[in-house]
């Protein structure tokens, strides 16, 4: 189906499913630990070994030698096998690090082998009695000193043809003349996606085919990544995820876990399997690239800004790509003139890529905190400051405008919901016996991202409606959303669907990522529903066209059939996706927030307590209140995480982060999180699909660090830039 736009109704807005606060259907699979995870996949594949990974032990510099002699003796163990036995594999598209083989160390804890034993200790000790030696070589790794040689790069969310530097008007000659600038420069830490379920995989082979269990957010990235690295064609591959415990962006790229396990499984002739252990995640897998960045802003005097420009700079390995931290800044506010850039530099740290809202969640960090600094410079209070800079249009092509945009209504409705008013515009102002307290806010941005996405549903002559699709489920509520869905189109009750995801046997879905998840993949549901309910109606002898499916009837002016009839003559299955052209191209879709957030920081020890959080969220329809609000607090905790404790600690000497644990990369706990708020204004959006929905896992961090921040400022009246805001940067 080629979706132009959904203005008028459609079947799913009768909102008798959709809509409504659903609990999660896969939840008692969940709290019962009978959900299939990957690395739990007895069930189907029998006489599995295990694997264990070996990491490199330098950050750049060559292997000379594998001595692998004890390991291949030792009691138990299977196979060994090491990378000076492979080729470098090929880089899976959207990829930088080689997974395996060759002789060159490009990165701390690459993978360099893998031990096969009967039991994961067995493999496990026998690692640690291979030998190696390396010649290391030096490396860069530290962006600061990298960051003066970073060549420009295009933005990636505008392609590679892009121009690198964003440009309306004069940005010089309006800055220079603006009575009113801020110029500061903000610097965000790298940091690791640390979700629950560590990378983990089973491979097996039969008959020269592969079989993957993994935990992957795209299925048909694994299934790409596979086929291009072991040289397969892709209908050889095949990859399962049912249950994911959380991505957040390291499971968007195939690891070495998917890998090894499948090299592992070649060369014992068993089905392997293999877990990164945790220690090994951090500096084996991806993070988000830490950023500088500087931010100009000029105002008028009565408060309007007339130039921003946004400069970044993160570092990667060779072939990377940038955390597009300035990218918003394009579209966020109105302002007659601007330069928005990136620049890459090249480090020899692990792989940089996305991390849950990628681009905005560092970049959010710098140009909503400038906000607040250009507002108490202009003397205006920031919800007023950035109510008066919105903007309806792109700034860069006033004829495309905001798909939908309420940012305003975002705004005004948390000041009145959070008692805004009672903040002091004093900074430092207000204290609490050894407390000083402050209240801050910050408005959030996200891309909504147009994917097409496919599906395959099933009327069955039970009168079960099958759906098949190669979605994930990441913890967020895709089976759920997407049982409403079918529920909703066909007229039948949600114990009467039957949701299978995560198997790339089924028609490829946009998968889980960019927050484009949920709209997408049950937009691709409905198309195949629409092309369901046509051959309902052909065999009921209705006209489709003005036929409605409910309650397990099939309607037409007054004759209504039982929808099980149209399966006399056996099941009907059809397939359809959701394609969008160049829809993206006409408006610009955006989701958007506003946070809110009470602080109070220790006056003698500068420890910080979050008191109460809101967020006022305008993200298209919500399919489904209870899994987006999840989806949302899961979000603004992870800003906590961002404004207060995130950090992978970069060890310049030896290239690799120390805290490669969750010991030690600390995020917020339940202590930390006290009260958290969130509303939605539920304003469907015609442009986006015909479910009318957006993109939600992404926009409840977007901004949200940065309102602790203002909060933390606000009071104490010491502004920090350098992120995380650790007590030690208030002394
Ligand atoms: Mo998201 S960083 O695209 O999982």
């Amino acid at each position: 189906m080629k979706f132009a736009t959904a203005a008028g109704r459609n079947p799913v807005d009768r909102l008798r499913v959709v809509g409504k606060p659903l609990a999660r259907i896969d939840g008692p699979l969940k709290v019962s630990g009978t959900a299939p995870y990957a690395y739990e996949r007895h069930d189907v594949v029998p006489n599995q070994v295990y694997g264990y990974v070996l990491g490199a032990t330098i950050a750049k510099g060559r292997i000379k030698r594998i001595d692998t002699i004890a390991a291949k003796s030792a009691p138990g163990v299977v196979a060994v096998i090491t990378t000076l036995e492979y080729a470098p594999a090929a880089i899976p598209d959207r990829q930088a690090a080689h997974l395996f083989g060759g002789g060159e160390v490009a990165h701390y804890h690459q993978a360099i082998a893998l031990v096969v034993a009967e039991t994961f200790e067995t493999a496990r000790a026998a690692a640690h009695l291979i030998r190696v030696e390396y010649k290391a070589a030096p490396g860069r790794y530290d962006l600061a000193a990298e960051a003066p040689d970073a060549p420009l790069i295009p933005d990636p969310n505008e392609g590679e043809d892009a121009s690198p530097i964003a440009r309306i008007g004069d940005f010089d000659a309006v800055y220079a003349a603006a009575p009113v600038k801020l110029d500061e420069t903000y610097m965000t830490p790298d940091q690791s996606h640390a979700m629950m379920e560590p990378h983990s995989s089973i491979a097996a082979w039969k008959d020269g085919k592969l079989t993957v269990w993994t935990s992957s957010q795209m299925i048909n990235w694994a299934k790409a990544g596979l086929s291009k690295i072991l040289d397969l064609p892709e209908e050889d591959v095949r990859v399962n995820s049912l249950f994911i415990g959380g991505g957040f962006g390291g499971k968007l790229y195939l690891r070495a876990d998917a890998l090894l396990a499948a090299l592992g499984a070649r060369a014992t002739g068993r089905p392997v399997k293999v877990t990164l252990a945790r220690p090994l995640i951090i500096n084996n897998g991806t993070h988000r690239a830490a950023t500088i960045q500087r931010v100009r802003l000029g105002a008028s005097r009565d408060g309007r800004l007339t130039a921003i420009a946004h400069e970044s700079v993160s570092g990667n390995l060779p072939g990377g790509r940038p955390e597009a931290a300035s990218s918003q800044s394009r579209l966020f506010y109105a302002a007659g003139s601007r330069e928005v850039s990136m620049r890459l530099a090249a480090l020899d740290l692990p792989e940089a890529n996305d991390m849950r809202a990628p681009g905005e969640a560092p970049g959010l960090m710098a140009l909503e905190i400038a906000m607040d600094e250009m507002a108490e410079k202009l003397g205006l209070d920031p919800v007023e400051f950035r109510i008066l800079n919105d903007t309806q249009v792109d700034p860069a092509d006033p004829e495309r405008r905001f798909s939908e945009r309420h940012l305003v209504e975002c705004l005004r409705t948390g000041v009145e919901r959070f008692d805004w008013s009672r903040r002091s515009s004093s900074p430092g102002s207000v204290r609490d016996g050894k407390w000083l307290s402050g209240m801050g806010m910050a408005a959030g941005f996200r891309a909504n991202k147009l994917m097409p996405s496919k599906a395959r549903v099933r009327l069955g002559r039970d009168g079960v409606v099958s759906v098949e699709t190669d979605m994930t489920d990441i913890g967020t509520g895709s089976y759920t959303i997407i049982a409403q869905t079918v529920a909703e189109m066909i007229g039948v009750a949600i114990a009467s669907v039957h949701v299978a995801l995560g198997d790339s046997t089924y028609p490829q879905s946009a998968g889980s990522g960019g927050q484009w998840g949920a709209n997408n993949a049950t937009a691709g549901v409905y198309a195949a529903c629409m092309k369901l309910r046509k051959a309902v109606s052909a065999r009921l002898g209705f006209n489709a066209d003005d036929t409605e499916f409910v309650d397990g009837n099939v309607v037409s002016g007054n004759r209504s059939v039982p929808l099980i009839d149209a399966t006399k003559e056996g099941p009907l299955t059809e397939e359809d996706g959701i394609e969008y052209g160049d829809l993206e191209k006409k408006y610009v879709q955006g989701t958007f927030a506003a946070h809110f957030a009470e602080a109070a920081v220790n006056g003698f020890t500068g420890e910080v307590r979050i008191r109460r959080m809101l967020a006022v969220i305008d993200s298209g329809r919500v399919l489904n209140p209870m899994t987006a609000r999840s989806q949302v607090v899961g979000a603004m905790t992870m800003g906590v995480g961002a404004a207060l404790m995130e950090m992978l600690a970069v060890d310049k000497r030896y290239g690799r982060f120390i805290n490669h644990d969750l010991g030690f990369y600390e995020v917020p706990v339940h202590a930390d999180i006290p009260h958290q708020e969130v509303i939605f204004l539920d304003y469907p959006d015609a442009e986006s699909s015909p479910m009318k929905a957006k993109g939600i896992g992404e926009i409840g961090l977007c901004g949200a660090g940065a309102a602790i921040a203002n909060a933390i400022y606000n009071a104490t009246g010491v502004r920090v830039r350098d992120y995380p805001l650790t007590l030690d940067k208030f002394l």
